[in-house]
């Protein structure tokens, strides 16, 4: 008995030094946001460099007007391209097309949205304005100050190899901790030096795993099927970032926009819609809010779902839930119409199970072994299988 005792006890105490090397688990964890991926819109994907503060109060508008904000996505943030210059006291002011951050901020806030913002640990962001090296300390007390919630903090023009990066990032940790205002932390470096094993350790809430993701079939596929593997690095208040969504941008047909949201919400991928919330189609509104879709995101067991079978360019990926169902999805990358299987011994249940078909909301009824359905080139159907 004894000897148990000391065992556990050797045990408790190597997992609590663990622990205290990975200080960081305990800095992404304080930082209570983002317990389930985090929802919003980010302006990037369609306004690009030309946003204006105006264009930001019409996303607010439009996420409470058309109900994307019942369905929680609550996160207005504002990507590159809103800095003006530093005065002379080292403090970072918007430039013209931001001209009242403050006022933005609470007309944000009365709609009950947050709002985000953007920086880099460079000297200059991507589009070539002003980054936070050597400001950030003060850069985090005037994002405090405007009210800010959410920070996405992107690498671009920053130098230097591991473990510069790691505390370039865990400075601005820092620095916003130091506000006591609760700010999301978005690292933004694309997947280099495997941020996944350390991005917690320096209060990452998110990481980017890959580079930017484009409104194009290919290019959202490479992104969305490569986070195979990456899921024991996700959880709540931690996840892995594989870039904001392009549902309704476009260039994608309504089965590649519903193989994205599909696979994202698979991944419990952070949702932020990255169109023009004020000019969607009634399609892509449905695509974007399907409650039962997102319910598969934003499930509070926090486990990002991987693949379980693959031929050719048939894929079934499965995401355990907290009920003890699984959401699967039966993918077809290839180019026409295909039967796709879900067998349950991959699903991990047994022999017989309830099926539900989360896009047609409809149920399907008992299954025995597997499930098999036609699936539309480039198209998923999404279920979920409650034994
Ligand atoms: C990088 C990021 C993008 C976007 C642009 C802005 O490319 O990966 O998501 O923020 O910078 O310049």
């Amino acid at each position: 008995m004894i000897h148990r005792l000391v065992s556990i006890g050797v045990r408790a105490s190597i997992i609590l030094v663990g622990l205290g090397l990975f200080g960081g688990f305990a800095f992404a964890q304080r930082n209570g946001p983002a317990r389930t991926p985090p929802m919003g819109w980010n302006s990037w994907n369609h306004f690009a460099c030309k946003v204006t503060e105006a264009d930001v109060r019409a996303a607010a508008d439009a996420i409470v007007s058309s109900g994307v904000r019942s369905a929680g996505y609550i996160y207005a943030n504002i990507d590159d391209c809103w800095q003006g210059k530093r005065d002379g006291q080292g403090v970072i002011h918007p430039n013209e097309k931001f001209p009242d951050m403050k006022g933005l901020s609470d007309y944000v806030h009365a709609k009950g949205l947050k709002l985000g913002i953007y920086s880099s640990p460079g000297p200059k962001t991507c589009a070539g304005y002003e980054g936070s090296l050597g400001h950030e300390e003060l850069d985090a007390q005037t994002y405090a100050r405007w009210g800010i919630d959410y920070l996405k903090y992107d690498y671009c023009s920053f130098q230097g190899d591991v473990p510069a990066p790691m505390a370039a990032y865990k400075k601005m940790h820092e620095a916003l901790e130091k506000t006591g205002r609760p700010i999301v932390f978005s690292l933004c470096q694309y997947g280099m030096d495997r941020v996944w094993g350390w991005g917690p350790s320096v209060g990452g809430n998110l990481w980017r795993t890959t580079g930017d993701i484009s409104d194009n079939y290919d290019r959202m596929a490479y992104i969305g099927f490569g986070q195979n593997g990456l899921e024991r690095f996700a959880g709540p208040g931690h996840w892995n970032d594989p870039d904001m969504l392009e549902v309704g941008n476009g260039k994608m047909n309504k089965d590649e926009d519903l193989t994205h949201m599909s696979l994202w919400c698979l991944l419990a991928a952070p949702l932020l819609a990255g169109n023009d919330l004020s000019k969607m189609t009634p399609e892509t509104l449905a695509i974007l809010t399907n409650p039962e879709a997102i319910a598969v995101d934003q499930d509070p067991l926090g486990v990002q779902g991987h693949r379980v079978a693959q031929e050719g360019q048939l894929e079934v990926w499965v995401k355990p839930l907290a009920d003890g169902s699984k959401a699967v999805g039966l993918f077809n990358r290839g180019e026409s119409v295909m039967p796709v299987t879900a067998y349950f011994r991959d699903v991990g249940v047994g022999d017989e199970a309830l099926i539900r078909d989360l896009w047609e909301k409809r149920d399907l009824g008992v299954h025995h072994s597997s499930f098999t359905a036609q699936v539309p080139s480039h198209g998923v159907v999404m279920i979920k299988v409650k034994p």
